[in-house]
């Protein structure tokens, strides 16, 4: 499906350019942009993102594919991280994500049929100090049980 920039979007752009040295290191924010506008980061959008940045698609390609934070298919509206590395699995990651599994009825990388939730197993957020964690899209979610982590997908609208 194509896919451009919005207008506002565009307007954007100038100002997340200035913060960099050259217009290829702002491929990340720009393609968090354009994923916060499309839901994923589809063949379209690397296209667009290296037109804008006049930087060859492989290497827009190459940036997306790399890190887990882009979505390389369509994801839930609830996009759900349940971290695994070794501070939250001390302290029950694992417990918290067969859990969310279980409740949510997919497995990694998943989406539910109504395209609600989508699941993703994670390494480490950073969230070390308060684990073991889940993030909701952009929200953390801290000092989880399990009882908790459901109470949080349940409240989900
Ligand atoms: S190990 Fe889970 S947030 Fe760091």
């Amino acid at each position: 499906m194509e896919f451009s920039f919005s207008e506002e979007n565009k307007n954007k752009i100038p100002d997340i350019l200035k913060k960099y040295p050259h217009a290829e290191a702002a491929v990340m924010p720009v393609l968090y942009l354009a994923q916060e506008q499309n839901g994923w980061i589809s063949q379209e959008v690397i296209n667009e993102v290296a037109s804008v940045l006049k930087m060859p698609s492989e290497d827009v390609l190459g940036v997306a594919t790399f890190y887990t934070m882009y979505h390389k298919s369509p994801a839930g509206k609830y996009h759900i991280q349940v971290c695994t590395n070794v501070s939250c699995m001390l302290r029950g990651g694992y417990d918290i994500y067969e859990g969310v599994k279980k409740r949510l009825g997919i497995e990694n990388g998943g989406v539910t049929p109504d395209s609600k939730f989508s699941l993703e197993e994670v390494e480490c957020m950073g969230s070390c100090g308060t684990a073991p964690m889940l993030a909701v899209n952009e929200d953390y979610f801290e000092n989880l049980t399990v009882d908790k982590a459901i109470e949080i997908l349940d409240s989900l609208k």
